[in-house]
């Protein structure tokens, strides 16, 4: 496989490369890139086929993407790269408060003031007409999903975004938005974005299933767990190796007793299949169901260039299966309403298999 395998994003006609561009790195300080690492970080992307590149207002404060629409201008891309970014995320910079310590409410959000003062902001900095792919970046636990879709789909049809989709909410969320869109036959999300990973896999238990049953593709973030899987760190010393070392930007640790355990298993199989286990990762979570085009992230371009030969890896169905057993999670009440013994309850103790099902 390479980066020009293209598919569709989810039940659209968004044609995506099966890696995507992540650009958290670009700007960010101090464990991202400066701008002449994140040029070429995005040129050996785009060189090696790559045309599906993400973004977000909030990557260090709106630096990523001045340097992704520079970086798309500078090699005159702009028709065939897939541009995606995303709201949510405060952007406020001149709070309203007297002393100064709060920002505005409506500079942040799913509300219909706050999206398109984001998405103004946005095209702005990237120097563009229009966003291919709009992502609410996470739920703000408040706008109803109503308001959320239908201020994306008249942005859809303004034209300034091609399509929309939902990151980091609750699978009923999605899936009302999803629903009610195909009722009223108005565009609908066309993707999620979610932390998955061997070390983080809670997404199979309510969002895979939603995202195959309603058309959406999964987009994986952190499929390395920040670097974990890459396995530089050592379970002895985890200090000045990378970007989990010291405080970790997304709270909790990786290093848990079980995450070790994971990755002593990830290095045994990559050890016999003679690649990184960065790879081996990869080509575990680019099988996975649902999984149209996979985040990768880097902060060096040799780890851009390991990462991209994942699409080169053939995992053994053995490895899966050992892969997958290490890396389990627990059961939850969803899970059990499907076991095979519940099923053959069901069904006069037939063992009945549905649609789409193995
Ligand atoms: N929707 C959301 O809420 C959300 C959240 C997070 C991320 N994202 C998106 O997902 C993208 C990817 O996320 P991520 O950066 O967290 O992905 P990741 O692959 O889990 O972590 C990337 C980091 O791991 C290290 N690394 C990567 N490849 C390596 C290799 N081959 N060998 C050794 N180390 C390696 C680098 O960190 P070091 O500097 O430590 O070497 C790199 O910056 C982001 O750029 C962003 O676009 C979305």
């Amino acid at each position: 496989m390479s980066l020009t395998n293209y598919r569709s994003l989810g039940r659209s006609g968004l044609i995506v490369s099966p890696m995507a561009l992540g650009t958290m790195t670009f700007g960010t300080k101090p464990w991202g890139v400066d701008k002449d690492v994140a040029r070429e970080i995005f040129k050996t992307y785009v060189e090696n086929g790559g045309n599906f590149v993400d973004t977000a207002d909030i990557y260090s404060l709106g630096v990523s993407e001045e340097m992704t629409g520079e970086f798309i201008r500078e090699m005159n891309l702009r028709d065939q790269i897939v541009l995606s970014t995303k709201f949510a995320f405060n952007g406020s910079s001149s709070p309203l408060s007297t002393n100064h310590s709060l920002g505005n409410p409506n500079a942040g959000g799913s509300g219909a003031k706050n999206i398109h003062r984001a998405l103004d902001a946005s095209l702005k900095r990237l120097k563009v007409d229009y966003i291919d792919l709009y992502w609410m970046h996470i739920w703000d636990g408040v706008t109803p999903v109503e308001e959320i879709i239908q201020t994306l789909q008249d942005l859809v049809t303004s034209g300034k975004i091609r399509y929309y989709a939902l990151s980091d909410m609750p699978a009923w969320l999605a899936m009302k938005a999803a629903t009610i869109s195909n009722e009223r036959r108005r565009p609908q999300p066309i993707a999620i974005q979610f932390e998955y990973s061997l070390v983080a896999r809670e997404i199979e238990r309510e969002h895979v299933p939603m995202a195959i049953e309603s058309g959406m593709g999964i987009m994986p973030w952190s499929p390395l767990a920040g670097g974990f899987l890459s396995g530089k760190y050592k379970r002895s010393d985890t200090s000045n190796t990378g970007r989990l070392s010291g405080a970790n930007p997304f709270g909790d640790s990786k290093f848990s007793d079980q995450n070790w355990l994971i990755l002593d298993e990830l290095k045994k199989v990559s050890d016999e299949l003679d690649c990184t286990t960065a790879q081996a990762a990869l080509a575990w979570l680019m099988l996975r169901p649902g999984v149209s085009s996979t985040l990768i992230g880097a902060s060096k371009v040799s780890q851009l260039k390991d990462n991209l030969a994942a699409l080169d890896m053939k995992l053994t169905i053995e490895n899966i299966e050992r892969l997958d057993r290490v890396s389990a999670r627990t059961m939850g009440f969803s899970d059990s309403l499907t076991t095979p013994e519940i099923r053959k309850m069901v069904y006069g103790g037939n063992a009945v298999i549905g649609w789409g099902q193995k």
